[in-house]
C-alpha cells in the first residue's frame, strides 16, 4: 500500500499544510506526487509555492524519476483484471477491465453500457484468484438511473448475497457536471478509506453534453472534462484500481458508409481513456462488442449477451 500522508513524512512541511492537504483529499504521498502543484494549489488552498514545495518533495520519495524498464515490468504485475461477467467480453480485453487504466465502454441507448456496469459492481466484489479485485465498488451515477433492484438480480442469480454485495457498492448521484467534478475529486479521499477497487462513471459525458451548447462553449467544456478524465487516471494508477466510464455517440450525417455513429467527447475523451470499447446492438440479446483505441490490445470484435444474470457469454 501506498505511504499515508502523515506528520513527519515531507521534512519542512507544517501540520497545517499537511491537514489542508488531508482535508482536499490527498491521503497518500503517491496522491500528491502524482498532480500538478497547480491543482493542489486549488484544491487545498494553500500557495503556489508551497504546492510546489510539496508535489516535489513528495515526488522525490516516491519516484526518483528515472526507473529501470524492469521495474515498470515489475509494476505492470501488479496490475489485476477484473472479469466482466462475459468471458468472450473479458476475453477481447485480454482476460478483464484492467486496474491502472481507464476503460470506456461506448454505445447507443440500450447497447449495454450500464449492464456491464452493474455486473463489474458485482464481479469486483469477488477474489483475486476468481478475477475479482476484493475490494468495493464506488458508481457516480449521472443520469439518475441507478438501479439496485437490477444489482440484486444479477447477484442473486449468480450465487451472492444480494444485499452483502449493495452494501459494497457505493453510489452518488451527479446532479450537473460542476457536482460530478466534485464527486470524482472526493473519489482519492473515498477510495482510499473504503477499500474501492473498482470506480464507475456512468456517463461520463452525459452533463457536460447537456450544459455546454454551441460552438463557444466547447473548449470550457474539453478542458474540464479532460481535468476529470486526468483525475481518474491519477486515481486508477495511484490506487492501482480499475475505473469504468460509459459514453455515448452522436451520428454524422456525412459519413457514406459504415456505421455514421461516433463517440462523443472528442480527442480528449479518444487520448485521455486507456481502452475503448465499441458496443453495438446484435440479435435478440446479443450485443456486439468491439476494441476501438487501445494501447495493447488487439481490435478483435466479440459478441456478449444480456441475461438475468447481467452480461454473459455469447457466440460470436
Ligand atoms: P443508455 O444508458 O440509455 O445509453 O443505454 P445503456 O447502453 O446503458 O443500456 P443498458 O446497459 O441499460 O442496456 C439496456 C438493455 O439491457 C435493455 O434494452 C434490455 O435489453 C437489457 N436488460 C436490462 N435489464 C434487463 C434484465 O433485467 N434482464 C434482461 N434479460 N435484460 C435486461
Ligand atoms: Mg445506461
Amino acid at each position: 500500500m501506498d505511504d499515508l500522508l502523515e506528520p513527519g513524512i515531507l521534512k519542512g512541511v507544517s501540520t497545517r499544510t499537511l491537514d489542508k492537504l488531508l482535508k482536499a483529499g490527498y491521503i497518500t504521498l503517491k496522491s500528491v506526487a502524482v498532480t500538478p502543484a497547480k491543482e493542489i494549489s486549488e484544491r487545498a488552498e494553500v500557495g503556489m509555492d508551497t504546492a510546489l514545495k510539496v508535489t516535489m518533495l513528495a515526488r522525490a520519495k516516491v519516484d526518483p524519476g528515472y526507473i529501470p524498464a524492469l521495474e515498470i515490468l515489475e509494476r505492470r504485475t501488479h496490475m489485476l483484471k477484473c472479469t466482466t461477467g462475459s468471458s468472450s467480453l473479458d476475453a477481447i480485453l485480454g482476460g478483464g477491465v484492467e486496474t491502472g487504466a481507464i476503460t470506456e465502454f461506448i454505445g447507443e441507448f440500450g447497447s449495454g453500457k450500464t449492464q456491464i456496469c452493474y455486473t463489474m459492481s458485482v464481479m469486483a466484489q469477488r477474489p483475486v484468484d476468481e478475477q475479482g479485485l476484493d475490494g468495493n465498488v464506488c458508481v457516480i451515477d449521472t443520469e439518475g438511473t441507478f438501479l439496485p433492484e437490477r444489482i440484486m438480480q444479477i447477484a442473486q442469480t449468480r450465487g451472492y448475497d444480494p444485499r452483502k454485495i449493495l452494501e459494497k457498492i457505493l453510489v452518488a448521484r451527479a446532479f450537473n457536471s460542476d457536482h460530478q467534478i466534485i464527486l470524482i475529486d472526493n473519489l482519492p479521499e473515498i477510495c482510499q478509506t473504503e477499500n474501492v477497487k473498482l470506480a464507475i462513471v456512468d456517463s461520463m459525458i452525459g452533463h457536460f453534453r447537456g450544459e455546454y451548447v454551441g460552438r463557444g462553449t466547447l473548449a470550457e467544456r474539453q478542458q474540464k472534462l479532460g481535468r476529470c478524465l486526468h483525475s481518474l487516471l491519477r486515481l486508477a494508477e495511484a490506487f492501482n484500481l480499475a475505473v469504468i466510464v460509459t459514453n455515448q455517440v452522436m451520428s454524422t450525417p456525412d459519413v457514406n458508409y459504415g456505421d455514421p455513429n461516433r463517440p462523443t467527447g472528442g480527442h480528449v475523451m479518444a487520448h485521455a481513456c486507456t481502452h475503448r470499447v465499441y458496443l453495438r446492438k446484435g440479435r435478440e440479446n446479443t450485443r456486439l462488442a468491439r476494441v476501438i483505441d487501445s494501447p495493447s490490445l488487439p481490435e478483435v470484435k466479440t459478441r456478449f449477451a444480456i441475461t438475468e444474470e447481467g452480461v454473459v457469454y455469447a457466440e460470436l
